[in-house]
């Protein structure tokens, strides 16, 4: 399909409106965090649940294990953007979803993150559309990744109050 008409300005108030690519965004992060593992330095004795850490010892939070540990995410390793649905988002716990760290050290650079990635989709989606080619070797990942496109590319357009022609 042609794409031409679509370049509705990607505004930012617009952009934050894409729940979808949200909710994409999100799952992505789960499944591949970009920081698999987060750290801290103990600075008091302290025991937790009868494990004894003494000041001064670098404890690992591994983030990408707690992303994929199937006793808090079902099927840890489907793409499943529903996971970040509105109905669903509440029950995620901060201290098992951890791309961007948590507390008062987490990331900085978050929203500004969040949003560059956004915009970066928005515009790819705009100009280029994704198709399987000879060679492309239809694996699970790649079949949703197609099909997750072209849902990115209804739901912005639907956002952006453009027809869609899918
Ligand atoms: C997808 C992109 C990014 C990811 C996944 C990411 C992830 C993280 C993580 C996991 C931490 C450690 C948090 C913790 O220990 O609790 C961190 C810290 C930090 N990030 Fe990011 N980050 C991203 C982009 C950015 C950007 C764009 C900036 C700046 C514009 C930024 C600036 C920082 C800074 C300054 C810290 C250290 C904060 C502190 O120690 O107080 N990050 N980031």
């Amino acid at each position: 399909y042609s794409q031409k008409g679509y370049q509705t300005p990607a505004t930012y108030d617009a952009v934050v409106q894409l729940e979808y690519l949200d909710m994409v965004v999100n799952e992505t992060l789960r499944l591949f965090p970009i920081a698999g593992r987060i750290q801290r330095v103990c600075k008091k004795d302290v025991e937790i649940k009868g494990l004894f850490i003494p000041k001064g010892v670098v404890v690992i939070i591994p983030t990408h294990v707690l992303h994929w540990d199937p006793k808090y995410w079902p099927e840890p390793k489907e793409f499943r953007p529903e996971r970040f649905s509105k109905n669903n988002k509440d029950n995620i716990d901060p201290y098992l979803y951890l791309p961007f760290g948590v507390g008062p050290r987490n990331c900085i650079g978050m929203r500004f993150a969040l949003i560059s990635i956004k915009l970066a989709i928005v515009k790819i989606l705009q100009n280029f559309s994704f198709k399987p080619c000879k060679e492309t070797q239809v694996s699970k990942i790649s079949n949703m990744l197609i099909h997750l496109f072209s849902n990115l590319f209804y739901w912005s357009n639907n956002v952006f109050g453009t027809i869609s022609v899918l």
